[in-house]
């Protein structure tokens, strides 16, 4: 409908061009037949004058004018041989005429330079009203344009006198078919018009519907196409900003089927880890219920692996609400500006005893100077806890080692938890801080765990507007990455440090 309408309001300002410039052209046209003529009313006899009546230079009339008088006068001077040579001579040669002098139907003269014999005859007759004194004739494809004069001899005969001048041809043709011209040049005009218009309106319309396809394609939920722009326009840069418009949609269409599809995985898991303790607990109750369970020491056995994995399950559960509170955004964060280095020390001086039963020895690098940062001190225990429980759970190593070294730049501080245990392979070092995606395949092993840790440390880690990545060689050890922004003045002593 408005595609219908911009098409209307190009024809009908192609139109209005067109009439306004026709208008001003007569328009100018009429002021310079007034300026050259004198008036309006003598506009109208302008192509009767300068067209019909041929015109006459200023001493071709005073030629014509003497003749007359001569005629009018002394008639029969024109009837001497005489008068004729002096004309010829003084007069008609300079300007290029010719003379005819007819007396009835016998031509007493014909100037020399008119040498066609039958031109004489072709000339009009005698007409007592001298109405139509001024013409054009063609004589075997030569043009004459001439002034006439009839009027009575004293013998009552009648005589005519004709001026006589070669036109040429062509002038003589342009001048014939001036009206015919002018309508194939107002055809032209209207043509050109017309064309210019269609080439204008399709420069415009077409790449138009091509966007009206285009939206109707994306509207059909077709995405899978280009949108590609003909020209640099304006229509052009639409055409770009439609292009992203489709590409961000199928990006965003995309991206939702990928959340659709993880979301479905981690209901997925958590059915599968939530089933996994919850088999195993009703198989032990119904063990001692039935009393496969015999002894005291066998039932304390069965009840201590219940407690085991219902407390598993807890935790599971405590992990799995923590991680969603913290992907929904509802997990608050208390930003507090810490001395980096002292906080560490104090974290692994808490762990020391549980580091020292499993086996490692720890080590730290990191400089003298204070590196103070912003973290919320109880969220950043959660990341530490999560990679150092990992590198305890995937220790592998008889002698088993962990360093924790900072590097401070600028505006970041990069922490560094490297261990000498199982390693990760390639393909799973990227895919580790996904939710659920635990590198080992089987679930019900000795390690354990939901795949949750290095999910939840990265969300904390990006809540903070850090970056967490890992490093790792396969049965060489780990490296977890995460930095942390610095904050400004350093001298500022940490709230809790
Ligand atoms: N230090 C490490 N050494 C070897 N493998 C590691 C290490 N840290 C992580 N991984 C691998 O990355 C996977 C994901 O770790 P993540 O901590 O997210 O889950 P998890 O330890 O399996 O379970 P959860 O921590 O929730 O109990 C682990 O299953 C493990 O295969
Ligand atoms: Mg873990």
């Amino acid at each position: 409908m408005k595609i219908a309408s911009i098409r209307v309001r190009f024809l009908v300002s192609f139109t209005a061009i067109f009439i306004i410039s026709l208008i001003l052209l007569v328009f100018g046209v009429l002021v310079s037949m007034v300026a050259i003529a004198g008036d309006v009313t003598s506009a109208s006899q302008f192509y009767t004058h300068y067209f019909a009546q041929k015109p006459l230079s200023a001493q071709e009339e005073n030629l014509y004018l003497d003749l007359k008088y001569m005629a009018k006068k002394q008639p029969l001077l024109l009837e001497q041989q005489q008068v004729w040579m002096n004309l010829e001579k003084k007069r008609l040669a300079s300007l290029k005429m010719g003379l005819v002098v007819r007396k009835e139907n016998r031509v007493l003269y014909q100037s020399p330079s008119l040498k066609d014999k039958q031109l004489a005859q072709a000339l009009p007759p005698y007409e007592p009203a001298n109405l139509k004194v001024r013409d054009t004739l063609e004589i075997n494809g030569q043009y004459y344009s001439f002034v006439k004069f009839d009027y009575d001899c004293p013998d009552q005969a009648e005589g005519s006198l004709y001026l006589l001048k070669k036109v040429n041809p062509f002038t003589e043709l342009v001048r014939k078919s001036l009206p015919l011209f002018l309508i194939v040049l107002l055809i032209l005009f209207v043509g050109s018009n017309g064309y210019i218009y269609y080439l204008v309106s399709r420069s415009v319309i077409r790449p138009l519907l091509r966007l009206e396809q285009a939206a109707n394609r994306i509207k059909e939920g077709e995405l899978d196409f280009h949108v590609r722009p003909v020209s640099h326009d304006e229509i052009g840069k639409v055409a770009c900003a439609f292009e992203e418009m489709r590409s961000k949609l199928k990006d965003s269409v995309e991206q939702q089927g990928q959340i659709e599809q993880s979301r479905k995985e981690m209901i997925s898991s958590i059915s599968h880890d939530l089933k996994t303790p919850i088999t195993s607990i009703i198989g032990y109750v119904e063990g001692i219920r039935d009393g496969v369970a015999n002894t005291p020491d066998k039932i304390n056995q069965y009840l201590m692996t219940i407690s085991a994995k219902a407390r598993y399950m807890d935790h599971l559960i405590d992990e799995l609400a923590l991680f969603s509170k913290l992907d929904l955004k509802q997990a608050p964060f208390t930003f507090k500006k810490i001395h980096l280095q002292a906080y560490l020390r104090d974290y692994l001086e808490e762990r020391t005893v549980d580091l020292a039963k499993a086996g490692f020895h720890v080590r730290h690098e990191w400089p003298g100077t204070p590196i103070w940062v912003w973290a919320d001190p109880e969220k950043l225990a959660r990341v530490l806890e999560n990679v150092l429980d990992n590198s305890v759970k995937y220790g592998d190593k008889e002698e088993k080692r962990l360093a924790v070294i900072v590097s401070g730049g600028d505006d970041k501080a990069t922490i560094q938890i490297e261990d000498n245990g199982a390693g990760i392979d390639f393909p799973s070092i990227s895919r580790v801080f996904e939710r659920f995606y635990r590198a080992e395949p089987s679930r019900s092993s000795r390690t354990g765990g939901s795949g949750l840790g290095l999910a939840i440390a990265k969300q904390i880690v990006e809540g903070h507007g850090g970056r967490i990545w890992a490093t790792s060689e396969k049965g060489q050890g780990t490296s977890i990455f995460f930095t942390l922004s610095v904050a400004g003045e350093q001298r500022e002593k940490s709230v809790d440090h």
